[in-house]
């Protein structure tokens, strides 16, 4: 290890399951990098949704991840593990954990890791990784997006959402998306979503069909769906799904279960998958950030992408962070401040 760490720190425990009161500020004992790993001195950590599952005791780490809350950070390099090149000691890096993100340290394999892209402050790069390899992953390794194609993106308004829409823009495709209310479809059409349907005021499928009534060749509807809903948006998704379509499931908010339409799926040859991330090994992580960092970093200097901010809160106010992201009002990210002054 290149540089001595500290003994204890600051982190965010989650006692018994339950609300977001049971999140408690704790003194752990600092991680130590293994061989691979690096450790990062943590100045803001994301708040995502799947943390809120984790903190109701629904999504337990993966087996050998920190039970401590938290999938992904922007900090700077504090340590390295002896296998470790291509860093040094104060790099400044943001990394997609499978857990320990609300805490001072946290230890994640090297090839997790990405620098912090210039000109994004520690409270954006920090609201990257987790949203990005999710779309990433989903959008182009799962749904095959191309230039050219239709996508829909379910939770427009979401972390996931607005990163979403920006990526499969700078990738060339018309972007379609829902949200829950007037001025969510506003801020996704500001980041650039081509149609925006209020889903509790309209049928989304309606509002498909008849923005894609015109398309050339007579294809109707959209190549590629991202589901965080499930339940019985899948049957709606595989009606507006055109020939070829693709529908991929990262969340099952609306439920775990649904009725699809066989026939319909044979008829227009479509491919329905879908993916989680956080128990996929680091070298598929990894293969990601080598993705993400060839054909993404590019698309954030270009100034076509950058994580939008909806609220900080300091680390040791997780559970009105938490709060926040169950309310459902927010835009975008809420990240938590762990060594940086209150920027928002
Ligand atoms: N599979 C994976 O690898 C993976 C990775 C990360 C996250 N996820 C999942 O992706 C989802 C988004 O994560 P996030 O952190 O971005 O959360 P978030 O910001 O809290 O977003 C959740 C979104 O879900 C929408 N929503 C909830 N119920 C809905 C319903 N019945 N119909 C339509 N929309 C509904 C809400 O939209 P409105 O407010 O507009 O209704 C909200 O914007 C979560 O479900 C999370 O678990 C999956």
């Amino acid at each position: 290890m290149a540089q001595s760490t500290p003994w204890t720190m600051t982190a965010i425990e989650i006692g018994t399951p339950g609300g977001p009161e049971v999140l408690t500020p704790a003194q752990r004992p600092a991680p130590h990098p293994t061989a691979d790993e690096i450790l990062i001195e943590v100045h803001a950590a994301g708040v995502n949704r799947p943390d809120l599952m984790q903190r109701q005791g629904n999504y337990p780490p993966p087996p050998g991840a920190s039970d401590i809350p938290g999938l992904e950070v922007a900090g700077t390099v504090a340590a390295l593990g002896e296998g470790v090149t291509g860093w040094a000691v104060g790099d400044a890096v943001c990394a997609l954990l499978a857990g320990g993100g609300y805490a001072q340290y946290v230890a994640v394999p090297a090839v997790q890791c990405l620098p912090v892209p210039e000109g994004l402050t520690m409270v954006e790069a920090a609201a990257l990784p987790e949203t990005l390899f999710t779309c990433w992953t989903n959008l182009v390794d799962g749904g095959h997006l191309k230039a050219g194609e239709t996508v829909l993106i379910h939770g427009g308004a979401s972390g996931i959402g607005t990163t979403g829409i920006q990526l499969a823009k700078a990738l060339g495709a018309t972007v379609f998306v829902t949200a829950g209310s007037p001025a969510k479809c506003e801020a996704c059409r500001r980041l650039g979503a081509d149609l925006a349907i209020d889903y509790k005021s309209e049928d989304f499928v309606a509002a498909v069909k008849q923005a894609t009534a015109k398309q050339v060749g007579g294809k109707r509807g959209v190549d590629v769906v991202l589901d965080m809903v499930g339940g019985d948006y899948v049957r709606r998704d595989i009606e507006i799904l055109a020939q070829g379509g693709r529908h991929v499931s990262i969340a099952v908010q609306g439920g775990p279960e649904a009725t699809i339409p066989i026939f319909k799926v044979m008829q227009k040859r479509l491919i329905l998958t879908g993916s989680t991330l956080r128990a996929r090994s680091p070298a598929e992580k990894g293969r990601i950030a080598e993705a993400l960092h060839e054909t993404a970093w590019p698309m954030i200097a270009a100034g076509k992408l950058k994580p939008l901010i909806h609220a900080t809160f300091p680390l040791e106010r997780a559970a009105d962070a938490h709060r926040a992201l169950e309310d459902g009002d927010h835009i975008g990210k809420i990240v938590l401040m762990v060594k940086e002054a209150p920027e928002i």
